[in-house]
């Protein structure tokens, strides 16, 4: 395992320009470390860059400067046929579950391997991770047949089926109500001492941020406090 901090981003900048409005600087100069088996909250008001960080640090979009470091391998080096495989290390947690309607619970989870030969039976890593989320006995249940909680635990179980080294959790309480959220938060916990994983989590949520190891604010695409 190399040494050091787990992700390692470097003087971030990234701006997107649409048409004649003026060039929006989703991310001004941004630096951030967060060390293995940290849970960092990355909190700030709406539109100051949060979700951009995380889709910087998992890949999903590309800096127009800086680096990006995650367990040793720098990200912002790779070609672009290369970060596909580095997307699959890093587990994504988003807002609205984005689970497939039609597929049942295992289904979803056991998706991300279907393409690839695993050593182990995928199936059987859905169930288990199903099993991990609360799930257990819900494997055959279709989304819809799911409250929002439920749904938002098959769509982390999803998000572990690679054993990610890394998971980006975009306000993923978001779609829920507290006390809902506060159960998914808890659960994201003991994941992380049954697995060890990092998380880096996106939220509005003042009461989840505080529950977090570490604090990263960011206002206007830069870090006020870190
Ligand atoms: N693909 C894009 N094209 C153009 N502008 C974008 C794009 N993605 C984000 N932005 C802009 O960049 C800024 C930062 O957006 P971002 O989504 O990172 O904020 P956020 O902190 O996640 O906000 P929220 O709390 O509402 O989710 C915003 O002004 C947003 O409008
Ligand atoms: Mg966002």
């Amino acid at each position: 395992m190399p040494s050091g901090p787990l992700v390692k981003a470097t003087a971030l900048h990234k701006t997107y320009r649409t048409g004649a409005d003026e060039p929006i600087r989703a991310c001004d100069d941004v630096s951030v470390e967060v060390e293995r088996g940290e849970i960092v909250a990355v909190t700030g008001p709406s539109g100051s860059g949060k979700s951009t960080l995380l889709h910087l640090i998992g890949a999903l979009d590309s800096p127009d400067d800086g680096t990006i470091v995650v367990d040793g391998t720098e990200i912002t080096a790779l070609k672009r046929r290369r970060l596909p495989e580095y997307r699959r290390r890093i587990g994504f947690v988003f807002q609205r579950f984005h689970l497939l309607p039609t597929l049942t619970a295992a289904d979803n989870v056991a998706a991300p391997l279907l393409p690839y030969k695993t050593a182990f039976d995928k199936h059987a890593k859905a169930a288990e991770l199903l099993d991990a989320v609360g799930l257990k006995g819900r494997e055959t249940a279709l989304p819809a047949k799911l409250s929002g909680g439920q749904q938002q635990r098959v769509a982390i179980a999803r998000a572990l089926v690679n054993d990610p080294v890394l998971l980006l959790a975009d306000e993923p309480t978001g779609n829920l109500d507290s006390r809902t959220g506060e159960e998914i938060v808890d659960m994201l916990f003991e994941l992380r001492e049954r697995l060890g994983t990092t998380m880096m989590i996106a939220t509005h949520d003042a009461g989840l941020a505080e529950r977090c190891d570490r604090v990263v604010r960011v206002r206007d695409g830069k870090v006020t406090d870190a």
